[in-house]
């Protein structure tokens, strides 16, 4: 961790827009807003390396001199995040490429091939160079790589990633028959004779080969971490000792943060939730959950959130009064131990100088720099807090290779893993029960009751270890559309779902979606039995060996089975076979909560109040504007509107 005795507060810090008049109001500014760190240096490439080989640190030095002067660490990026235009000028193969063939210009930021040889050395020359300068700094706590990897060029189609791909391929298949077989390429005359003949999935004439996309996703995340370890591996040369870490995007799509984990010190997370979306404040929740689960529940940092407006939406709402502080708690209650900003100063030029930042245009006399004050000073009072852990005992499986998979093209109707995934969360959330979120490789044993929504994968391990979870006591619930593939897309024969099968007591025949009705995305779906209610999107054609059935389908499906629950070992597993509205996954996960035995925080939920609790404290944060009351364990508790309330663990 950054390894401050306080929560860090701070931001990105990107003085080299500023006239060194304003960097000296700006530590003043900081000491007043109660800043402790500063994320210096992500976009400064071109001001660090003006010419190919020609450093200029001098600009540098004093800014760290200066924040070390006043008190305030530094979070010290490797600037490697946007080339400056002599790489592009330079070296043009370096520019990404996108599927259709596109090559993507400098002039705004991010542009290079992840597997491009010239940006990967030039890179590692800057790299190396600011961490031989800066290493013995007294203000240097952490080392911050890249910027967001793959935010805006997750996968790059050119010539030089098409050869690292067929490198990466030749790794995990050894031979050609292996891939032709992995890949199924006895269809549509697909066979390779060579790796030679292998190309990353361009615009083909129809669709492509769903095992290579597959793989190309997962090679370009490789990709991606490729070169985020050849940067940490020269900050380990150079620079021992100091922590490390690059800033994710919570639920992002392009890159597998399961395998990228492991390779920071503390995982660090970029979180812009929607003001105007009510519901943004739910998915921000799992979204730290999901930061937290990462490193097996090690406290982890927000790196970069907004004061009030982003600049990137079609609408960009700004944050009410008080929203931020109660964002910022939800962060620390879910286990963040730093709260950053995108960014210190808000700019006056450039793409994002509409984007709010901790000193804005209107300078500190302003609401949004008084509220960051004062959040800096709450935060100052929790120290105790550092370092706590969140405990849970509900686990929902989250895995972006069935997110992959389960979305591509050719599948029986559009799909979208999170809106799949997203109402069993938030039937949680809404009980104040937290999740952690897990790999489907991942230990089950400290969970009483796990989810599977979509997991559309599940290779023999993951069957072993979901049937071992059941039989040993756990209450386990899958949705449709799950473990239908092994780990290289090919279909489980014989009825989906491979061994667990035996685990739920049932064996899949036949999919049938709806078609969506007028007007409606999702097509309707009606159930009918114990758990009467409305569906959407799915049906199927279930047979239960062992299961019994708790609602069934109507219309042409009328009477089959719908959810069923099967007992096995000291365990339970429920089979969901199709897409709950909200109100029904409410009755369904008050029913597995009691069956798991797990209670939420709060007696009785309360409507815009989330409770989590952290170390020893629970917290109790109001998102709505107006005051609540609440009881826990019988005691009541009065929180004003975004505001938060830190009580012991009763
Ligand atoms: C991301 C980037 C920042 C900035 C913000 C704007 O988080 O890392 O550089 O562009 O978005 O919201």
């Amino acid at each position: 961790m950054i390894g401050l005795p306080h929560i860090a507060y701070g931001g990105d810090y990107n003085p080299e827009q500023w006239p060194t008049e304003v960097w000296d109001e700006d530590v003043v500014l900081m000491q007043r807003a109660r800043v402790n760190v500063a994320t210096v240096g992500v976009f400064s490439w071109a001001k660090l390396e003006p010419r190919e080989g020609e450093f200029d640190f001098a600009w540098l030095d004093d800014v760290l001199d200066r924040l070390h002067a006043g008190g305030i660490s530094v979070d010290l990026a490797t600037a490697t995040a946007s080339p400056p235009p002599w790489v592009a000028h330079k070296y043009p193969a370096s520019l990404p490429v996108t599927v259709d063939g596109v090559t993507l210009s400098p002039g705004s930021r991010q542009h290079y091939s992840p597997s491009s040889s010239d940006y990967r050395r030039l890179a590692l020359r800057l790299v190396r160079k600011l961490a031989e300068r800066y290493h013995g700094h007294p203000a240097l706590v952490a080392w911050h790589v890249n910027n967001e990897y793959g935010c805006h060029v997750s996968h790059s189609y050119d010539d030089e990633s098409a050869e690292a791909f067929r490198q990466w391929l030749i790794a995990r298949y050894e031979t050609v028959d292996g891939l032709n077989e992995a890949w199924g390429t006895a269809f549509w005359s697909q066979q390779y004779s060579s790796f030679d003949e292998v190309l990353p999935p361009r615009v083909a004439p129809a669709q492509p080969n769903p095992s290579q996309v597959l793989d190309f996703d997962r090679f370009s995340s490789d990709a991606l971490l490729e070169l985020y370890r050849a940067e940490v591996e020269v900050l380990r040369e150079v620079s021992p000792g100091i922590p490390i870490t690059t800033n994710f995007m919570g639920f992002f799509p392009g890159v597998d943060y399961w395998t990228w984990a492991p390779h920071v010190d503390f995982v660090s997370d970029d979180a812009y939730p929607d003001p105007s979306d009510p519901d943004s404040v739910i998915w921000a929740a799992a979204q730290r959950d999901l930061m937290r689960s990462l490193r097996g529940g090690q406290p982890w940092v927000l790196m970069e959130q907004a004061t009030s407006a982003v600049n990137w939406r079609e609408r960009n709402a700004s944050k009410d009064p008080g929203a931020n502080r109660a964002l910022s708690m939800q962060s620390v209650a879910r286990g963040a131990d730093g709260i950053l900003y995108f960014q210190w100063r808000q700019s006056r030029s450039g793409a994002e100088k509409f984007h709010s930042a901790i000193v804005p245009h209107a300078g500190p006399e302003s609401r949004v720099f008084r509220e960051a004050a004062e959040l800096g000073e709450r935060l100052s009072q929790l120290d105790s807090v550092i370092g706590t852990r969140v405990p849970a005992s509900v686990a929902i499986v989250f895995d972006w290779n069935s997110w992959w998979a389960a979305e591509q093209h050719s599948t029986p109707a559009k799909m979208s893993y999170l809106d799949a995934l997203k109402p069993w969360y938030r039937a949680f959330y809404d009980r104040s029960v937290t999740v952690d979120f897990v790999h489907p490789h991942g230990d089950l044993s400290g969970y009483d009751l796990v989810v599977a929504p979509m997991m559309h994968i599940a290779d023999a391990a993951t069957q072993a270890s979901l049937d071992a979870f059941v039989s040993g006591g756990g209450v386990l619930a899958m949705t449709y559309f799950s473990a239908i593939l092994d780990n290289d897309t090919s279909v489980h024969l014989d009825g989906y779902l491979g061994e667990l099968q035996k685990t739920f007591g049932l064996r899949i025949e036949e999919f049938a979606p709806v078609a969506a009705a007028e007007g409606a995305e999702l097509g309707p779906v009606v159930l009918g039995g114990e758990l009467a209610g409305g569906a959407s999107l799915w049906r199927e054609y279930i047979q239960p060996s062992t299961a019994g059935v708790l609602a069934t389908f109507d219309g042409a499906l009328t009477g089959l089975p719908a959810i069923t629950r099967n007992e096995r070992g000291e365990g339970t597993a429920w089979y969901v076979g199709t897409q709950p509205d909200g109100e029904l996954t409410e009755t369904i996960v008050g029913r597995l909560l009691d069956e798991a035995g797990v209670r939420g925080i709060l007696d009785v939920p309360v409507s815009g109040v989330e409770a989590v609790q952290r170390g020893d404290l629970v917290f109790v944060i109001n998102h709505a504007g107006d005051e609540a009351t609440v009881s826990i364990a019988g005691v009541k508790h009065v929180v004003a509107g975004r505001e938060f309330l830190t009580i012991p663990v009763p």
